[in-house]
């Protein structure tokens, strides 16, 4: 489904929504906290993809021969995951993807200013042709939207038009929508569901948690 911006993409499907139920569920366990997720995965990166340029291939069958088409030898897709939550979204995008580079952007969230710390940005030289550079920035949940706006302005620093990088995240609170789409407009934005609203320690809500703890099975 799209909303009224036509850049944000909120997937609408009975499988998704029944996995996310189970992840919203505090009850819900490490073990089948990941592979919901995992599940989910899919349907979101089909989404994410969509729009990847394909080229006609003549293959052979073992009946005949047919022509088909396979992505583009050409384009340089980048998966940026926003540690350390987008490394569980990252294991099935390169799954989907094998061809991409992995490019992971290192920064945690100050708790008191809820402005993101980078600790790892390692691969600093400019795609060689940013017009053929497809970038999917990741990050389960788009909060203030401070952290999304660090990690795509990285790429569109680079000279990546904003067109060719998609945000992709499982939750997405309106203040995090807004910040992402009004600074960076022509940005894709996909997400499993808008939720309410952010409290006071910049969570989402109803939201599920802390992703990375959940994950991890850091939660204290
Ligand atoms: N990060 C999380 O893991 N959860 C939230 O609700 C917001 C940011």
């Amino acid at each position: 489904m799209k909303t009224k911006n036509s850049n944000i993409c909120v997937i609408e499907h009975p499988v998704v929504k029944h996995n996310l139920s189970v992840l919203r569920d505090e009850k819900t366990d490490g073990e089948k906290f990941r592979c919901a997720l995992r599940r989910i995965s899919y349907a979101v990166f089909l989404e994410a993809t969509k729009n990847l340029q394909t080229q006609k291939k003549t293959i052979k069958t073992p009946i005949c021969e047919c022509e088909c088409e396979k992505i583009k030898e050409d384009l340089n897709l980048i998966i940026a995951p926003i540690l350390r939550a987008g490394m569980m979204f990252c294991e099935v995008a390169q799954e989907m993807m094998p061809q991409a580079h992995i490019h992971h952007l290192g920064m945690y969230r100050d708790e008191r200013t809820l402005q993101p710390v980078w600790y790892y940005n390692k691969i600093s030289e400019a795609p060689k042709d940013p017009k053929n550079t497809f970038v999917f920035v990741l990050d389960p949940m788009l909060a203030t939207g401070n952290s999304a706006v660090d990690g795509v302005g990285n790429f569109v620093k680079k000279g990546i038009p904003q067109e060719n990088i998609t945000f992709v995240c499982l939750l997405a609170a309106p203040q995090g929508i807004e910040r992402l789409s009004t600074t960076f407009e022509n940005v894709r934005i996909i997400t499993c569901a808008i939720d309410k609203e952010l409290n006071a320690k910049g969570y989402i809500v109803p939201g599920l948690g802390d992703a990375g703890d959940r994950i991890f099975n850091t939660t204290r």
